[in-house]
């Protein structure tokens, strides 16, 4: 089975990315071959200073090798090392009803929040689509809001098949329910755009600051807190035991103990959890020039795969 999926580098990775994305991502490792890369075409639609762009894939990669992305056993890279992707993305477009991009909800969601309406972040569900077919992928890990731009992918597939004989694969998402949306300090959705997230490294002093920060009611310290909906508790949830979840939750429902005692055990919580990621990130850190391979090897390993499916598809269109 192959497993693929991708990200952004548009800001430094957060709970959101991690749980959403990035942890059931490594976890599928284990389940077959899996191909993961930085999407930074993707990302010229939202960042365009070459620095910036180039400091983020370079995050992204440190971050996601520390939470466990193990390149023995995946191919990591970064998109933009296999052109051939946007001459697929290309010869997708010419068979993407205009009517399926207008439906959908992201490009109309990331304009209405600011982004500039340019061609490239209308046309995103098509290089998406290109990325996954590409390299015949089985399975794509995501969160749920790109569960829309998986619909998306398939209808492609299922257009070119329709155009050209058995061409593409048909993908499957997988949407983890248990963390479909990891809430953000203000308890909505946590996203870099609402300016509510927790990052997945921040240096210790920074992520007390933001937990204490976490947004709640005036309930009196010994009254019953409303369980349903708080961040504080849906955030534990995700780094705590189940015995001490179920304690929390019990506190919250009995009242007694005040919001800044809750956070405060969120906070050890969340530092705790990703205390051997750290460790790992600062011995990747340590190792100059070990990002760089592992991603070059992965680009290698990557337009091999992509070869045999380009080939397949030139041959099936008439180029
Ligand atoms: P952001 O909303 O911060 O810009 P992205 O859109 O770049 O995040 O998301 C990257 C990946 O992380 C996607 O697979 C997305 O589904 C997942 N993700 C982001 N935020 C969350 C969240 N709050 N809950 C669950 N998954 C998330
Ligand atoms: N659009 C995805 C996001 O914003 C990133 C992405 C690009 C992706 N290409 C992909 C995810 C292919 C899965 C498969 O998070």
């Amino acid at each position: 089975m192959r497993i693929l999926s991708g990200i952004q580098p548009t800001g430094t990775p957060h709970l959101g990315n991690y749980f959403g994305m990035m942890k059931p991502a490594i976890e599928l490792q284990e389940k077959g071959e899996a191909f993961y890369f930085v999407a930074d075409l993707h990302a010229l639609t939202a960042v365009q200073n070459a620095a910036t762009l180039r400091a983020n894939v370079q995050e992204l990669a440190v971050d996601f090798l520390a939470c466990g992305l193990d390149p023995a056993r995946s191919v990591f890279f970064r998109q933009s090392d296999v052109p051939s992707v946007t001459e697929l993305a290309w010869i997708l477009s010419t068979v993407t009803p205009m009517g399926l991009l207008e439906r959908c909800h992201s490009f109309k969601d990331k304009t209405a929040r600011g982004l500039h309406a340019s061609h490239g972040l209308f046309s995103y569900p098509v290089l998406m689509a290109a990325d996954i077919l590409i390299y015949d992928s089985d399975l794509v890990p995501v969160g749920r809001d790109q569960k829309q731009h998986l619909e998306v992918a398939r209808d492609i597939a299922i257009k070119v098949n329709e155009i050209y004989g058995e061409v593409f694969k048909l993908p499957e998402p997988s949407i983890r329910v248990d963390t479909a949306t990891v809430p953000g300090l203000d308890g909505a959705k946590m996203s870099k755009s609402y300016k509510n997230t927790i990052e997945i490294f921040a240096p210790e002093n920074v992520l007390k600051k933001k937990i204490m920060g976490i947004k709640t009611d005036s309930t009196a310290v010994e009254l019953p807190k409303p369980a349903e909906n708080s961040a504080i508790l849906g955030l534990y949830k995700l780094v705590a035991s189940e015995c001490d979840y179920r304690a929390m939750e019990g506190d919250f429902l009995r009242g007694g103990v005040g919001y800044g005692d809750l956070k405060k055990r969120l906070f050890a919580g969340i530092w705790e959890y990703f205390s051997p990621q750290r460790q790992r990130r600062e011995e990747i850190l340590a190792d100059v020039g070990l990002v760089d391979s592992i991603l070059r090897e992965g680009a290698e390993r990557a337009r091999s795969a992509s070869n045999p499916v380009m080939a397949r598809v030139r041959q099936a269109v008439g180029l």
